[in-house]
């Protein structure tokens, strides 16, 4: 059976002072403010208990954790006794056990006696208290009233809800409030009625739980159980390793039964999240073995052709030979490749490797091109680094909190936990964002400020808020002077004060009312330690650089950066994307940010990989499809990631990718850039590799293998096998060889190793002799380029302008039950809260169009068409509609232009004129995709099998 972590029964008290006292003879020093059952478990001592857990509060119900403390009265629970100096405690004697057993037996008296066969049995703490306490008879008999009849729940996908095992401990209620903050369930009724009830006692599906499955991991019965565990059994070992969603990072533990997954279980020493998880991580794993996955290698000639199943041997080299003959025909330059922000880092890294040493160029590029690059030259320019400053749990510290354009509830959904928690617990929070988002207004938590800007004003809004700080006196000059360029800093006040910066002259520009302004700036400035955290509503616009820059302004004006609690802080959208920057996957840059044409990092590269390098930049992503609609750009090796979804503009994509003589996609599925391949090469899921990913706080985390790879090869080996055959060896046993050389050769990560990983966890970079065990605050002393530098954030309107014929601004997002392309999630039960894109209109939006809530309505801009059921909210803005981007088939990217980040390219998806107008069918776009993807599908379907 899997062993279940060591439980402290309360959580670990933070204070600096100690206590001694004695438990059963024994001598104990534990922090001021830890219970007697906290202090007895850290000497081994485990007192019997059921409603308390160290991930909870405790309540001091359930009344088995009862202690004799010398010169004290009665029994008290050591649960919510705290230490005291000197105290002297017994948790074992006659007393006590005829108490616990007397405790015990009220319980087992209403509890089904169907031990061997409850999917509980062998991990579960009723049966282990029974035993514990030496239960060996119910004198009440259990024909007297009881809940063995009570009707199970298992509306829920993932998990069943049996409430004829329920003790009523109260252990869910508290998890889903302090835990999770959705506060869904709630003790209904009282004494012997009293039960669990979701929401207004409804089922789980239909009430507001999000399925987070924390209530499952908190109860000590087989009440809430996951049905995997109901299907398959107990698992009978576990391996650690890191979600591959989103930017979070959480580690879990795989339980596993031999090579199958049993669930997936929240680290509770896992750095980024402490033992949280959300829907997507816990549960949403099953797209791993779903019937879509592709084991075996194919190739075709034209996309027009059948695929045809061949040996790994012959598909690559059939890739190596395509690349090779394009190269030879159209220079060197007509062939790259795209590194996954959903693969390692040790696969980034390999790909752009083989871009760079066997194609000879440095066309690669990443997907954070089209959601985090201009974070990457924002920080860079003003900070130093390329990354967020913080670890999650600097939060702790923050008393006011300021999100920019991120919707950390669905986007990063453990640490939107976090952050509703420290919202709990007095923090003050500022939200600029076009939409009412969750944190605007959910149960505890309620927004200070809420910005409500127009979508494309962001620079004009955080020039307002440095207005603000300067003129009122709130900046802080002397961090200002003393940490930063003082040339800057006084150019950006100048630039800033001036009164069309000011909110008064900006409010006709965002909309928002100047007095929020002012009083947001007063907070951030004056309310102690002040955090930003931001996301693609920052970057995703053709400002997108400028406006980080903004934020990092704004940051360093008011002193808030360089300690625990403060800082600028890029919620990352997918797992991996931090690390494929690191890891060198953008065109201009070798690994660790340093640019291509810098010799003496060309010459160290040269002489480890052993080959000459271009000294150019390559092509960005845009720029690939660009050179391929001209005819220059033959073939791409793309790897993990899916552009003919994902990137803007989907019919200049489609074209770009029609127009290319090898495409070779290495992938889990055939997703839709697949349908446009010549070599499709079978992909590993993180379940079936090894190697790191790197998280929105610069946490390098394990990824381990806990199944071996469908298709035989670990995506590395995958790359390797390509490179060799093109020529270019490489001979790298395991991954763990593979970031041994990236240490050798980025100074951020010379201290890295899987060795280290798995001592300490987890690190974060930089990792070096300055910072062996990583460095989780940057920017403390000094910044990383020296002084830090202001520059100035002009707000330049972007080009997407609405007019009568394309009067509405549409923006886009994520839910919290889709992931991006929803490749991986569509093939999951979440589909169940999410089965398709919707348009969010607003009521008088909808009026003015004769729309009722639920109707189909085409979405016109200047790119193209699509259509959408409406869904009439007015958590959007008149003038405003949105839509998510997790279904092929909506089209959102039809819509999205071509218009891009100034700095970086980065699309423009934030910002589209539209107009929306009821119809009665699909669009045409969407027509010719189902008749395109139905074709494809055929070409696979009858695949022409391995003749074997
Ligand atoms: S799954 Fe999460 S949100 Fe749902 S009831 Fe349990 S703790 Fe609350
Ligand atoms: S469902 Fe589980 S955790 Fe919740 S009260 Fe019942 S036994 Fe306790
Ligand atoms: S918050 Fe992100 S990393 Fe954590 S479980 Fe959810 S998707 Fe995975
Ligand atoms: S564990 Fe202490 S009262 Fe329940």
């Amino acid at each position: 059976m899997a062993v279940r972590d060591c439980d402290f029964g309360t959580p670990a008290s933070e204070s600096p002072n100690t206590v001694t006292l004695e438990i059963d003879g024994f001598r104990v020093t534990v922090p001021e403010g830890t219970s007697v059952m906290r202090a007895a478990a850290s000497v081994g001592i485990q007192i019997p208990k059921l409603c308390a857990t160290d991930s909870l509060e405790p309540f001091g119900s359930c009344r088995l954790c009862l202690v004799q403390i010398e010169g004290g009265r009665g029994l008290p629970a050591s649960c919510t006794t705290p230490v005291a100096e000197g105290m002297k405690v017994c948790t074992q004697n006659e007393r006590l056990a005829n108490v616990r057993r007397g405790v015990m037996e009220l319980y087992i008296s209403d509890h089904p006696l169907d031990c061997l066969t409850c999917s509980a049995n062998g991990n579960c703490e009723l049966q282990d208290m029974a035993g514990a306490v030496g239960l060996r008879e119910v004198r009440y008999g259990y024909e007297g009233e009881n809940h063995l009849k009570a009707e199970k729940d298992t509306s829920n996908p993932y998990f069943q809800f049996d409430p004829s095992k329920c003790i009523v401990c109260s252990r869910c209620v508290r998890a889903c409030e302090e835990v999770q903050g959705t506060f869904a369930l709630t003790i209904d009724g009282r004494g012997f009625d009293s039960k669990v009830s979701p929401s207004q006692n409804q089922p789980f599906m239909e009430s507001e739980c999000v399925s987070c499955g924390a209530c499952v991991q908190a109860c000590p019965t087989a009440t809430l159980m996951e049905k995997s565990v109901i299907e398959k059994g107990q698992p009978e070992h576990s391996i650690i390793t890191t979600c591959a969603y989103c930017g979070v990072g959480c580690s879990f533990k795989a339980e596993m039964k031999g090579a199958e997954v049993v669930r997936m279980v929240p680290n509770k020493d896992g750095h980024a999240n402490h033992g949280h998880s959300c829907v997507k991580g816990r549960f949403a794993f099953g797209y791993a073995t779903h019937k879509d996955r592709i084991t075996k290698p194919m190739i075709r000639k034209q996309i027009t052709d059948p695929w045809q199943e061949v040996s790994w041997e012959e598909a690559i080299g059939y890739a190596a030979s395509e690349f090779k003959r394009i190269q030879a025909k159209y220079g060197r330059g007509s062939v790259g490749g795209l590194t996954s922000s959903r693969c390692t880092n040790e696969e980034a890294y390999l790909v752009q490797k083989l871009v760079r040493a066997a194609f000879g160029n440095n066309n690669v590029d990443t997907c954070a091109r089209v959601c985090h690059s201009p974070t990457g030259y924002g920080l860079k320019q003003t900070l130093g680094e390329s990354a967020g400053t913080q670890t999650f749990d600097s939060i702790r510290k923050t008393d006011v909190i300021l999100v920019i354009g991120a919707n950390p509830t669905d986007g990063h959904p453990v640490f939107g936990s976090a952050m509703k928690r420290r919202i709990r617990e007095g923090a003050r929070l500022i939200v600029a964002d076009p939409r009412d988002i969750d944190l605007v207004r959910s149960v505890h938590v309620q927004a200070d400020y809420h910005l409500k800007l127009r979508p494309g004003t962001n620079v004009a809004l955080i020039n307002a808020l440095g207005h603000v700080v300067v003129t009122e006196g709130l900046a802080n000059d002397e961090f200002a002077h003393a940490r930063c360029e003082p040339e800057s800093y006084d150019k950006w006040r100048a630039f800033v004060s001036q009164e069309h910066n000011s909110p008064e002259v900006s409010e006709a520009i965002t909309g928002v009312p100047a007095n929020l302004v002012r009083e947001a700036a007063r907070l951030y400035a004056t309310g102690g330690n002040a955090a930003i955290y931001y996301g693609l509503g920052v970057t995703e616009h053709s400002q997108g650089s400028t406006m980080v820059i903004g934020i990092a302004n704004l940051a360093m004006a008011t002193g808030n950066i360089g300690r625990e609690g403060v800082g600028v802080n890029p919620l990352r959208g997918q797992n991996n994307v931090q690390g494929s920057c690191d890891m060198g996957s953008f065109p201009h840059e070798l690994p660790g940010y340093r640019h291509v044409s810098d010799t003496t990092t060309r010459t160290l590269f040269e002489s480890v990989w052993g080959v000459a390098l271009e000294s150019e930049p390559g092509l960005r992503i845009p720029n690939m499809f660009g050179a391929a609609l001209d005819g220059s750009f033959k073939g791409l090796y793309c790897e993990g990631e899916d552009i003919a979804q994902s990137d803007p503009d989907t019919q200049h994509v489609h074209a770009a990718l029609r127009a290319m003589e090898c495409v070779v996609v290495q992938d889990l599925f055939l997703n839709e850039t697949a349908k446009f391949a010549h070599v499709f090469l079978p992909g590993a899921s993180f379940l079936e590799k090894s190697g790191t990913f790197t998280n929105a706080e610069r946490r390098i985390s394990p990824v381990r293998r806990v199944m071996p790879p469908l298709a035989g090869y670990e995506d590395w080996e995958v790359t390797q096998l390509l490179s060799n055959a093109l020529g270019y060896p490489m001979n790298y046993g395991h991954a763990s060889e593979i970031m041994d050389e990236i240490a050798s050769l980025v100074p951020t990560f010379t201290g890295v190793s899987f060795a280290k990983l798995d001592e300490l966890g987890s690190i974060q970079w930089p990792c070096n002799d300055e910072a062996p065990e990583g460095t989780p605050t940057m920017h403390v002393d000094t910044f990383v380029r020296g002084k830090g530098r202001f520059m100035l954030t002009e707000y330049v309107p972007t080009q997407e302008r609405t007019n009568s014929r394309f009067p509405l601004i549409l923006t886009t997002g994520r839910i919290l039950s889709q992931y991006n392309v929803g490749a991986q999630t569509r093939r999951t039960a979440n589909s169940m809260w999410h089965a398709e894109d919707r348009l969010e209109i607003h009521p008088h939006d909808a009026e003015d169009r004769g729309i009722n809530d639920g109707d189909w309505v085409g979405i016109k801009s200047r790119s193209g068409e699509t259509v959408l059921r409406a869904t009439i909210t007015e958590r959007v803005q008149p003038g405003v509609v949105y839509t998510t981007f997790h279904f092929p088939e909506s089209g959102a990217n039809v819509i999205t232009t071509d218009n891009s980040d100034w700095a970086t390219n980065c699309p423009e998806y934030k910002v589209t004129a539209v107009q929306v107008t009821k119809v009665a069918g699909p669009s045409e776009w969407q027509r010719q995709y189902r008749e395109f993807s139905e074709e494809q599908q055929g070409l696979l379907d009858h695949r022409l099998a391995t003749a074997e």
